[in-house]
């Protein structure tokens, strides 16, 4: 106690199930208050590790350990708990939609990469639930779509497939969709996922976008918002608000509800909005001329934009 005589009238020192106070009287006499405390859930630490989950700890699901989310006893990967943690969370919320579902659903996962998402959604539907599922997953890379295929085919999951396609450009599937994906999709690719959806009639789309950069490559003081410009980091994230709020409106726009949600939370990964989009049928204009309004005072323009609404 030596340390702190005279240096502090008080000292509170939070331990794991108590806290400790330490008071310094005028006469500089140090006294010492015990309390027991609750052992708080923290979002980050092992209490969070026994969470309930649809995908949990210890369930038997080999796709998880050859795609290195779970050890061969069934534990998290070291370094692998926040993707669990995303699949987890996309998988509720899609499963929340879907849950008095009989029938076949259709999906589309619009940038799969290893396809963690892809495969827990495929499990979840196919094996827990017992529902018929079809779904594709589509990314640029051949050799990530060579393993994803391989490992589909090794559990005989028959109707997931992947396939090489640059979303912005490529064919892709023609029939009936139920949902469009996207975890991650980089930049504009988000963009192509959400165009698809609204001019494939899709019901329901489920897209946590990043790497939001094409705003922010562009836009430039225009108004009373300059402040929000003027230093990059704010302007990087206050561009991903923006571009992401665009999305929202526009699909608005073309007639479905549109939530904009905190996806996991912001400890877990910075990449945290998830817009969660049902069809409803009622179209409006009012969100593209707000967007309209805002690319001319800022000079940027958006590529969900240009796809739905023209150049
Ligand atoms: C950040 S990773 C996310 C992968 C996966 N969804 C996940 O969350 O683990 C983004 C993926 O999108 C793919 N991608 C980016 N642009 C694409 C495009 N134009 N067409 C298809 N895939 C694309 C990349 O190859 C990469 O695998």
């Amino acid at each position: 106690m030596q340390s702190i005589e005279g240096e502090y009238r008080q000292i509170l020192v939070v331990l794991r199930d108590r806290e400790v106070t330490y008071l310094t009287s005028a006469k500089g006499k140090v006294s010492r208050l015990e309390r027991r405390t609750e052992t708080k859930q923290t979002a980050v630490g092992t209490n969070d590790r026994h969470k309930r989950y649809l995908l949990n700890e210890g369930d038997d699901v080999p796709a998880m350990v050859d795609l290195g989310i779970f050890t061969h006893e069934g534990k998290v990967v070291a370094g692998m708990y926040n993707k669990f943690r995303q699949i987890n969370r996309f998988l509720e919320i899609l499963n929340d939609v879907f849950k008095d579902r009989t029938e076949k659903i259709t999906l589309v996962d619009f940038g799969c990469g290893k396809s963690y998402l892809t495969f827990i959604i495929y499990h979840y539907l196919v094996n827990i639930r017992g529902l018929e599922a079809e779904i594709i997953g589509y990314d640029l890379k051949s050799d990530v779509v060579r393993e994803c295929n391989a490992l589909a085919e090794k559990y005989g999951y028959t109707s997931l497939r992947f396939v090489v396609a640059d979303v912005t450009r490529d064919p892709l599937y023609d029939g009936h969709i139920d949902a469009v994906v996207s975890l991650h999709a980089c930049d504009i690719a988000t963009d192509y996922a959400l165009h698809f959806a609204v001019t494939h009639d899709v019901p329901y789309i489920f897209s946590v976008p990043c790497c939001q950069h094409e705003v922010n490559s562009q836009i430039g003081f225009g108004g009373d918002m300059d402040i929000l410009l003027r230093y990059g980091i704010v302007k990087e994230r206050v561009s991903a608000l923006l571009t992401d709020s665009v999305r929202a409106l526009l699909i608005e726009d073309a007639g479905y509800k549109v939530d904009v949600m905190e996806f996991v939370d912001m400890s877990h990964s910075p990449k945290n909005i998830m817009l969660r989009c049902v069809y409803t049928g009622k179209t409006s204009h009012s969100g593209a001329e707000q967007v309209e309004t805002l690319m001319r005072k800022y000079h940027f323009r958006q590529t969900l934009y240009d796809l739905l609404c023209g150049k």
